[in-house]
């Protein structure tokens, strides 16, 4: 991979869901499968690079050539991921939770023995791994997601600017079969300029090695 196009070069990738403790048996997390970020990786690593991927919870094998770090939570991830700092460009693909339980119970949370009422749990909100990152003064190149059902644009353009990204990856998860937990995903790019870029629906790993390709030619040309 001597002659790859991202030799030579650190990349770092966020991958799956986090999962914030309730209680010791209880947790709140998401569907994100981690397929996406895992691929990216492993089409980063094809190109070249050397690759930290720090992943949440999923039921993956790790890609050839990659250094993975496990977490749990979303500030277990960040720590990971600023440990593993520096890096030439950050793709944040996990779903990170955007709250946790305020505090963790030490003991199984119970029922109430004499109400049937409901249980009102206080969360609060999660550092934003990549918002943290791509906001440093030896800032990555960052790259970033946005998960919508509707006004993916709007919302995608918005992430780019209040992250402090380069680019933002979009994908309309309302439509059955792309993104969340599926094995197929169909993108657009969008990047400061407001120019947008479609990747037609196909698998991941084929989306992975255009993004991966696309990616590093903006890389080249920052
Ligand atoms: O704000 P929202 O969660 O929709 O933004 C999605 C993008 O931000 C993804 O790239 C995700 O990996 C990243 N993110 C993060 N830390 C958070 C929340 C989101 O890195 N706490």
């Amino acid at each position: 991979f001597a002659g790859g196009r991202l030799t030579g070069r650190h990349v770092l990738i966020t991958a799956g869901p986090t999962r914030e403790d309730i209680d010791p048996v209880r947790y709140i997390s998401n569907h994100s499968s981690g397929k996406m970020g895992f691929a990216l990786a492993e089409a980063a690593a094809e190109a070249g690079a050397r690759v930290t991927l720090v992943s949440g919870p999923v039921h993956l094998p790790t890609p050839d050539r990659i250094e993975r770090i496990d977490v749990i939570s979303a500030r277990d991830m960040l720590a990971a991921c600023e440990a593993a700092l520096p890096c030439d460009i950050l793709i944040a693909a996990a779903a990170v939770a955007d709250y946790r339980p305020q505090a963790v119970a030490p003991q199984k949370l119970k029922k109430s023995p004499d109400s049937d009422d409901g249980l009102i749990l206080q969360l609060v909100r999660n550092p934003d791994i990549l918002a943290t990152l791509a906001q440093r003064a030896d800032r990555p190149f960052s790259v970033g997601f946005a998960a919508e059902t509707e006004n993916l644009r709007e919302y995608a353009l918005r992430k780019l600017k209040t992250k402090n990204l380069d680019l933002i990856v979009a994908n309309d998860v309302a439509i059955p079969g792309i993104g969340f937990n599926s094995e197929e995903n169909a993108v657009s790019v969008i990047d400061r300029a407001q120019r947008e870029t479609r990747f037609a629906q196909t698998g991941k790993g084929k989306i992975a090695r255009q993004l991966i390709a696309f990616i590093a030619d903006r890389f080249d040309q920052a």
